[in-house]
């Protein structure tokens, strides 16, 4: 009776604490599922937080009253025996229903979901700049369940996990976690969600505050931190090798983060402006294929921009990515770049190939002169099973495909221009076979210089492994090898931070050690700036936290090299 008393305050003073409206009528919906339904609730729930804790409390318990009354602290306890202000995520519905399993027969049931994302969340902007500690029982077949707060910093959104859960179909599995959401946080939402798309049972939610709450109402002080103090990588590592970055439009248009860049890295690759999905241009190549058959158009408007602040700020560039699976539209693989049609033989697609990697490389070559110092001609052509990826590179050419891409990058990159084939999970053994295989008649004919090992890690991959790897890499094949697209995500709830900070010094300092004992690494890249803008942003693998603050990951990078 207690906990339901609460969950009904709770759930009003959530809705009030993030938008404003009349306090003449309660929340009467059992189901707060979809956005419009929740924008009801909230004009409905307008009253003052306190006020409306306590009046809800004394219509019930009287120590509800006396725990809410005594603080200002928020406190989410939902057992689901009465109205929620959880709402579904994405496409998924989240309903109150009858349950024999759950703890006072009801729960939040989660459905409707196509993605892992799905599931279901609350609106959490009350919580901003506290410490929150988050529990939660599941139900769900053989899934994982996760709790994971998510919230927007200077426009960049970071997904923060806070617990995971193992889960069955038959009883409630119990979680639990804590956070500490930054005070310049916004859009805060705590969800559930799971990694895979089956429906949800949720039961006994709590969300409270650790410690003394602080109520912040705005985010304090949207503001980057100064990195201008920073000792700088570029310049710390520039007898050992290029230190790079990844950029991307918001980078290069936002001073904070282009600053960063052109202080710390030698080095830069467009993260998705040079993809083919980027560079090729349908409309055109529809427009006339008597001109464009056999060599589809090409349009450089997205990639520009970026080529341009490398140019302009005297930044070698890495050129990614010439020939993938993935990021590559699917019409280039069809006769008439029609997708109803039939797919192009080898014949034609051998012509798209070599026309493609000579435009763009002539393209730059001409516009660029010098800028870019490495392609990565091909991009993650072994299966995770083993053996080719039967991409539709493969299944229009056959698996003399990467033989024949290397032929065709070696005859139109300028000379000065490193070729190399990139992958991840490079370092593993099974994977590093499967590439020697294929990349050694191509190293045989000469047409490659070099292996990118993208290393997208995390705090429990062997490095004595990795180690091991690149050094076969280098005396099996020859090559010189570059690090493409370090991030290493954390695993682990306690003290991440120096733990990722530990492994980003092993690391570079066995790079140094591995450059010394002659393996020619010449330069390593993190793919990203900040947190906040990770492709794994969930795992938080990068060097600066979402405002630019320096992590343990960036002084573990800086002390390695001193
Ligand atoms: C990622 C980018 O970081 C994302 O922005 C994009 O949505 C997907 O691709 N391997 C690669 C990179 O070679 O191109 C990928 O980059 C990450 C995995």
């Amino acid at each position: 009776m207690n906990k339901r008393i609460i969950a009904a305050a709770v759930s009003l003073i959530l809705l009030a604490g993030c938008a404003g409206g009349t306090k003449d009528t309660a929340v009467t919906t059992n189901t707060v599922n979809t956005v419009q339904d929740a924008q009801v609730s909230e004009t409905e729930a307008a009253a003052p937080e306190t006020e409306t804790a306590e009046t809800e409390a004394a219509e019930g318990d009287a120590s509800a009253e006396t725990s809410l009354s005594d603080s200002d602290a928020p406190y989410i306890y939902e057992d689901f025996t009465s109205d929620t202000a959880i709402m579904g995520r994405g496409p998924a519905t989240a309903e109150i229903v009858d349950d024999d399993k759950a703890s006072d027969g009801k729960a939040l049931y989660i459905s409707g979901r196509t993605d892992a994302w799905n599931g279901a969340q609350y609106d959490s902007e009350i919580f901003r700049g506290n410490e929150i500690e988050v529990s939660g029982s599941f139900r769900s077949g053989n899934s994982n369940v996760k709790v994971t707060i998510q919230f927007d910093i200077l426009g960049n959104t970071t997904y923060n996990p806070i617990f995971a859960v193992k889960t069955n179909e038959d009883s409630y599995s119990k979680g639990s976690g804590k956070f500490k959401v930054p005070d310049n946080a916004e859009n805060i939402l705590v969800y559930i969600e799971s990694d895979n798309t089956g429906d949800i049972y949720t039961d006994d939610i709590s969300v409270k505050v650790v410690g003394e709450y602080k109520k912040f109402d705005k985010p304090a002080g949207l503001a980057y931190v100064d990195t201008s103090d920073y000792p700088s990588l570029k310049e710390l590592y520039s007898e050992q090798f290029l230190i790079g970055t990844c950029i991307n439009p918001k980078v290069i248009a936002t001073p904070e983060y282009s600053e960063l860049v052109k202080a710390q890295f030698s080095s830069v690759t467009c993260e998705n402006d040079m993809k083919p999905e980027s560079l090729l241009d349908r409309t055109e190549s529809i427009s006339d294929l008597d001109k464009y058959q056999e060599s589809p158009a090409i349009n450089f408007d997205r990639a520009r921009d970026e080529l341009d602040f490398a140019r302009d700020n005297g930044i070698k560039l890495r050129a990614h990515t010439l020939v993938w699976h993935s990021q590559t539209p699917d019409w280039l693989f069809y006769k008439d770049y029609d997708t109803s049609g039939e797919l192009a033989d080898r014949e034609l697609m051998l012509k798209r190939m070599e026309n493609y990697i000579k435009s763009v490389m002539e393209w730059t070559n001409e516009n660029y002169p010098g800028l870019i110092y490495a392609w990565d001609v091909v991009n993650e052509a072994i299966d995770d099973g083993g053996g080719i990826r039967k991409s539709l590179w493969y299944e229009t050419i056959g698996d003399d495909y990467i033989y024949k891409a290397f032929e065709f990058a070696r005859k139109y990159a300028p000379a000065d221009a490193k070729l190399f084939y990139n992958d991840y999970n490079s370092y593993m053994l099974k994977k590093q076979s499967d590439i020697l295989e294929y990349i050694r008649p191509v190293a045989e004919a000469g047409n490659i210089d070099g292996i990118g090992m993208q290393s997208h890690l995390n705090t429990d991959v062997s490095l004595s492994l990795y180690f091991i790897a690149m050094k076969r890499y280098y005396e099996e094949l020859g090559l010189e090898i570059q690090v493409t697209e370090l991030d290493i995500g954390r695993k682990g709830q306690d003290n991440w931070r120096d733990v990722q900070g530990e492994y980003y010094r092993d690391y570079m300092k066995r790079l140094i050690e591995a450059k010394n004992e002659g393996i020619p690494v010449t330069c390593v890249t993190v793919w990203g700036l900040s947190d906040g803008m990770s492709w794994r942003a969930n795992e938080l693998p990068l060097l600066f936290d979402a405002d630019l603050s320096r992590k343990p990951a960036f002084d573990g990078m800086a002390e390695a090299a001193e």
